[in-house]
């Protein structure tokens, strides 16, 4: 593991037991929404397999499964339990029997070539420490045919909302972040914001990783950003 990656997992460790309160506050709940949006651009059917990568507390899973049904088949992947032990206390009270969260390394997935319908990524590639070779896996595991959605905050470009997301993210995120859970995590995520790619780079690393037809769909006044990929 690199130190990026233990640093990335011991951080989302600290917050874990704070991080969905927090996803609310910050986002205004609008997180809800743009993980559903992202459900419903990925084009699913009911009984598809599919895959989470990043999943964290799982509301990405829990997305995918009311939109593949009982038939289907949803797995999510983190390399941080804690977060992980939410996601399972969630599909507990669902009682979903066809999902299955597994502890794992997103840039070494454990599954077969050509494994599920759709793969998917939410605000989770931002923070592997090799984006392309983690697209090249998620790619991997698609079937031909198969869609990977990747659902991520982009750096704000030009234009009239910039300053004024500047000033969220960098200024008031981190105290509201600090005050409830962990500055460093809540000081690390604007940061790691501004030093991610572009809509324009993330969609060249996608279609080098294998990808193709890709599509970009902006929200959130620019500052979040859905990737969808067909492997071909
Ligand atoms: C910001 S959270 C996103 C959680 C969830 N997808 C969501 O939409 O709320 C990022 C997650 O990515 C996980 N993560 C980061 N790098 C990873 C890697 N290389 N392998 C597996 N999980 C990773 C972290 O542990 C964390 O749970």
């Amino acid at each position: 593991m690199t130190d990026k990656a233990e640093y990335v997992r011991d951080m989302f460790a600290s917050v874990a037991s704070r991080y969905d309160l927090l996803n609310s506050i910050l986002s205004f709940r609008r997180h809800k929404v743009w993980r559903r949006v992202a459900v419903r651009y990925a084009n699913l059917h009911p009984g598809d397999i599919t895959l989470d990568v990043c999943t964290g507390t799982g509301d990405f899973a829990m997305d995918l499964r009311n939109a593949v049904g009982e038939k289907g088949t949803v797995a999510g992947i983190d390399f941080c339990l804690p977060m992980l032990e939410i996601s399972a206390r969630k599909i507990a009270q669902k009682r979903h029997s066809n999902m299955c969260m597994i502890l794992g390394d997103a840039l070494h997935l454990p599954f077969a070539d050509n494994s599920f319908d759709c793969v998917t990524v939410g605000f989770g590639i931002r923070n592997i420490s090799d984006i392309r070779m983690a697209f090249q896996e998620m790619a991997r595991v698609a079937k031909p045919g198969g869609r990977v959605a990747c659902l991520e905050f982009t750096p704000p470009s030009r234009g009239f909302w910039k300053p004024f997301i500047l000033l969220y993210e960098r200024r008031i995120l981190p105290m509201i972040g600090g005050a409830l859970s962990n500055r460093e995590a809540y000081t690390y995520l604007p940061n790691s914001i501004g030093a991610f790619e572009t809509p324009k780079q993330l969609a060249e690393i996608m279609g080098s990783a294998g990808l193709t037809k890709i599509t970009v769909k902006g929200m959130n006044f620019g500052s979040v950003c859905l990737h969808i990929g067909i492997k071909s």
